[in-house]
């Protein structure tokens, strides 16, 4: 368990740098995920990447070493309700898959709160079994008011279910989040900001107890993808300022 989470977040920085690409499980599809295999100069700067199990078959090349942080939970559109989703991968193929966690979402005051409990508890007792660490992602729903107490209070309840690192979301007041989750927090980027935004939000959430981000759109929505993923590992493993930070996206290659 711990080796695994070690490909992660790694113990030199004690912080990691996850690539999210995972959307288009509920079918959202923004950007250049359209044509994920664009994605590939982008893995080689990720500490780890986030995704589900067919864009992996299809989209990353077995020859890559890149620790994957597998979501295993499906079974909702963004046309419908999104706390409505269930587990749709084995362990057995997580293994065979040979990834480094497994992850699922909860839906905390959502509709289908309970079942989205289940799942993760479901993955952490799979995780006891194999050392396989598990990632709860404390999703929102449309009418979730992403505040300190809601998201501490989600973040909470995941690690006390057994969650080996959570994903979360910045907002105001954040130390309030991390100062009572007793695991790794790691933030989402969320909708696409302007570049220095979301450097400063990353910047913000380090100090205030985070080990690193799960960004996903604030990176490959960026004209500078590979600046920007460069820029946030400034911030993240070096401490980087966000004018230091800023300039390094600035001075990153145009496009992918
Ligand atoms: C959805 C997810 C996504 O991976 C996450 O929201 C993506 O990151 P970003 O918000 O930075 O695009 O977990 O539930």
């Amino acid at each position: 368990m711990h080796n695994r989470l070690s490909r992660i977040i790694k113990p030199k920085s004690g912080r990691c740098v996850m690539l999210a690409v995972d959307h288009g499980y509920f079918g959202n599809v923004p950007g250049q995920l359209k044509c994920f295999g664009d994605l590939n100069p982008l893995f080689e700067h990720a500490d780890a990447l986030m995704l589900t199990r067919g864009m992996l078959r299809s989209c990353v090349s077995p020859d890559n070493d890149i620790p994957i942080v597998l979501r295993v939970s499906a079974g909702a559109s963004m046309l419908k309700e999104l706390s409505n989703e269930d587990i749709n991968v084995t362990i057995e193929d997580a293994i065979r898959l040979n990834v480094s966690a497994i992850t699922c979402s909860i839906f905390i005051g959502g509709e289908f709160e309970k079942n989205s409990l289940m799942n993760l508890s479901k993955l952490v007792n799979w995780g006891q079994e194999y050392g396989i660490p598990t990632l709860a992602v404390t999703a929102v729903g449309r009418e979730m008011v992403r505040d300190d107490r809601y998201l501490g209070m989600a973040s909470r309840m995941a690690a006390e279910m057994g969650a080996t690192f959570v994903k979360t979301y910045y907002c105001e007041n954040f130390e309030n989040v991390t100062s009572i989750c007793p695991v790794p927090v790691v933030i989402a980027g969320g909708k696409k900001v302007e570049e220095r935004d979301a450097l400063q939000m990353a910047k913000d959430a380090i100090e205030k107890g985070a080990v690193g981000v799960d960004m996903g759109r604030n990176i490959f929505q960026s004209d500078s993808p590979i600046g920007m993923i460069k820029a946030v590992r400034a911030i993240v493993h070096e401490n980087a300022s966000v004018d230091e930070a800023y300039n390094i996206y600035q001075n990153g290659p145009k496009g992918l």
